[in-house]
């Protein structure tokens, strides 16, 4: 049924063409087909011709595959069919049947479609199907191994690569944002393209090129240019540079940091050269004796450190870069000048003079620049005189101490040096300071000092035995430390410290005094009421006096042993009032007689009594803790017993 059809439209066409080809007249040509542009992967719209309402009921479709139609749809009364085939499954009538609706266009569909209808002498109508896909982002790969100036014919810059376009994108190259051209022997760009299984062409171009010492930094990339049915678009890779080797014209040395040296800096001397890669250098430095080079050793290539800059450091540098490629030598010297100020003196050495003279101090320093003078008093660092003589007249024993030259070089900013002098006034010892207190311990170990000053240097002596160690604080004065036991002797008498020289003798007392141990903090009487006042005002009275005598740790059972009677005599109060309670009553008989009768102070001792008449066996404790057998009645001796 179809193969006649096919064969008529067949013969048609072979007809037409012949008709054509032979150009007869009267006969309209077949018109070029009309261009439908797609993108792949979208649906192609074909229409039938411009204006086919009617024709549109009945009309067979086909694909042209190398000058062959093919069958491919059938539309009858504005139903379509498909024909087996390749496009059996991506074809649909739109539009009442007046289009046909080709889906997931690719590359392969790019031919020409036809259609033609059933009614005698109806024309056929040719479609060309053009098919485009914008190529993915070029990605470009750059030559790392770089390029030689001296390549004598063009090297590889950079490979760009356009992958999955339709039809085939066109390359440009650029460098520095200019496009680069075909140049015999210069610049040459090999592009090459295939064909992917999809359809789509994957593009690579590679861009050959000699370069020149300039290129060193030039951006090169490629672009892209691709049509679409929306019209002419573009992509660029990014931007890369490729390494060029070129040989050293120049070679320099540079010191850092620039302008004047000083002693102390942290100076650097490199090596520059213009080449890539840079030469080897060696750096050398004159001797001054001899006026030969001699290498220095450096640990990198081209640089020398030196840290800290000496005065020694001062000379001519060479600096020498050997091409290795090239064998060309290149050299390049600097003089350096590391500025100093160096063996400040002062005359006299050792100043010294009675009180109420005068001196004269002079200060001289080596420099290879112009110098300052300046005097400062060392404590202070007060300037006392711009210059470099210093005039003390009328001397005071303050006047006494270190004084500092200082030699600066205005020139070379803080460039300076310094040296120190020890004035001395003859006088008789005169000590730090005056009687002073010492909270001890007893039995403890304490270390006195004592300090004293005066021309010459006065010796220290102390009126306790004790190991002294002395130190020497300056020229004129001395520091006397001395390790004692803390005895009862020694709170007693204090220790006396002596300066004696020459010229006289001083001496200061150090006075030592117990810290309180016994005592409770007075503030806690109030909350703690009855109990705190069992430590009686004899006790108190008679506390350091009695410490004295007791060793340390005793001390502190009797502040244990007194906190337990307090929280004892609390809980027997306790009990007895709850007994008394029990009972009926409070008694108001012979001891509320007595609570006011008695001072306050006795109260306690009566409280006490209470306990110690009831709670035999716990007094007990309290004495056996002691060894101690008094009568329980008198409380106030008792503490001052315990403490013996
Ligand atoms: C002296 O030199 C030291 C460094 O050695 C610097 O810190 C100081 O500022 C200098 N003083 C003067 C007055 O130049
Ligand atoms: C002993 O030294 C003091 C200064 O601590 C001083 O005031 C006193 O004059 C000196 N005594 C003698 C005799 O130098
Ligand atoms: C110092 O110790 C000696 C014995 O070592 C003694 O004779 C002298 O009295 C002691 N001096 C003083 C001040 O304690
Ligand atoms: C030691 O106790 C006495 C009398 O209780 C007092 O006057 C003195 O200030 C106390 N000293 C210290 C260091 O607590
Ligand atoms: C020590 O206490 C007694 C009474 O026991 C008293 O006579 C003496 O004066 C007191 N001593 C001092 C230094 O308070």
């Amino acid at each position: 049924m179809e193969l006649p059809e096919l064969v008529c439209v067949f013969l048609l066409a072979a007809c037409c063409h012949c008709r054509r080809a032979v150009g007869v007249p009267g006969e309209a040509e077949q018109p070029a087909p009309e261009v439908l542009e797609v993108e792949v992967g979208s649906t192609a719209l074909l229409k039938c011709g411009p204006a086919r309402s009617q024709d549109s009921l009945s009309l067979d479709w086909f694909s042209v595959h190398k000058e062959k139609p093919t069958l491919i749809y059938r539309v009858r009364q504005g139903q379509g069919q498909s024909e087996p085939g390749e496009y059996q499954h991506r074809l649909s009538l739109q539009d009442k049947g007046a289009t046909l609706a080709l889906a997931h266009v690719t590359p392969h569909d790019e031919r020409i479609f036809l259609c033609q209808g059933k009614r005698p002498r109806s024309q056929e109508h040719r479609i060309q199907l053009q098919v485009y896909k914008a190529p993915e982002e070029p990605s470009i790969q750059v030559n790392t191994l770089g390029i030689s100036v001296n390549s004598e014919e063009p090297e590889e810059v950079a490979t760009c690569v356009g992958r999955n376009g339709y039809p085939v994108p066109q390359v440009t190259w650029y460098k520095n944002r200019l496009p680069l051209k075909e140049e015999k022997n210069r610049v040459h760009i090999q592009s090459s393209q295939i064909v992917e299984s999809s359809g789509l062409y994957t593009l690579q171009s590679i861009l050959k090129a000699r370069l020149v010492k300039e290129d060193k930094d030039a951006q090169f990339y490629c672009e892209l240019s691709y049509r679409l049915p929306s019209g002419n678009h573009m992509k660029e890779s990014r931007e890369v540079t490729v390494p060029v080797f070129y040989p050293a014209e120049k070679l320099w040395v540079e010191v850092v940091p620039t302008g004047m040296l000083k002693e102390g800096d942290h100076v650097e001397i490199r090596c520059l050269a213009d080449g890539n890669p840079p030469p080897h250098f060696i750096i050398s430095k004159q001797n001054p004796s001899t006026m030969e080079m001699e290498e220095k050793a450096t640990d990198h290539d081209g640089l020398l450190v030196l840290e800290p800059a000496r005065k020694e450091h001062s000379g001519l540098y060479e600096c020498q870069g050997l091409d290795l490629d090239t064998t060309v030598s290149l050299m390049d010297q600097q003089e350096l000048l590391v500025n100093y100020v160096s063996d400040v003196r002062v005359s006299p050495t050792t100043p010294e003079s009675h009180e109420g003279s005068s001196l004269t101090l002079t200060c001289e320093a080596e420099s290879n620049q112009a110098l300052e003078f300046l005097w400062l008093r060392e404590k202070t660092g007060k300037v006392l005189e711009k210059g470099p003589v210093l005039l003390l007249h009328n001397l005071k024993r303050e006047a006494a101490g270190g004084y500092l030259c200082m030699a600066s070089v205005p020139s070379v900013p803080g460039l300076n040096s310094t040296q120190l002098v020890n004035v001395a006034i003859y006088g008789s010892p005169w000590m730090a300071s005056k009687e002073r207190k010492l909270w001890v311990k007893e039995n403890e170990v304490m270390r006195l000092s004592c300090e004293a000053s005066g021309h010459p240097r006065p010796t220290i002596s102390w009126s306790v035995n004790g190991t002294a160690h002395e130190q020497d604080k300056d020229p004129q004065s001395v520091l006397s430390t001395l390790n004692v036991l803390v005895t009862p002797d020694l709170l007693e008498t204090g220790a006396e410290c002596v300066a004696s020289n020459p010229l006289g003798r001083n001496s200061t007392v150090i006075r030592l005094e117990l810290v309180n141990l016994t005592t409770l903090p007075p503030d806690s009487t109030a909350t703690t009421g009855l109990s705190t006042s069992t430590a009686s005002p004899h006790a108190r009275a008679n506390s350091t006096s009695a410490e004295k005598k007791l060793p340390e740790p005793e001390s502190k059972g009797v502040v244990i042993v007194a906190v337990i009677v307090c929280i004892l005599v609390l809980a027997v109060l306790g009990a007895v009032l709850y007994f008394f309670y029990k009972k009926g009553k409070l008694p108001c008989g012979r001891s509320g007689k007595q609570e006011i009768t008695l001072p306050p102070l006795r109260k306690s001792e009566i409280v006490v009594e209470v306990k110690s008449d009831k709670l035999p066996e716990e007094m007990g404790l309290l004495q056996g803790s002691n060894g101690d057998k008094r009568a329980p009645g008198d409380q106030g001796e008792k503490y001052i017993d315990l403490r013996h």
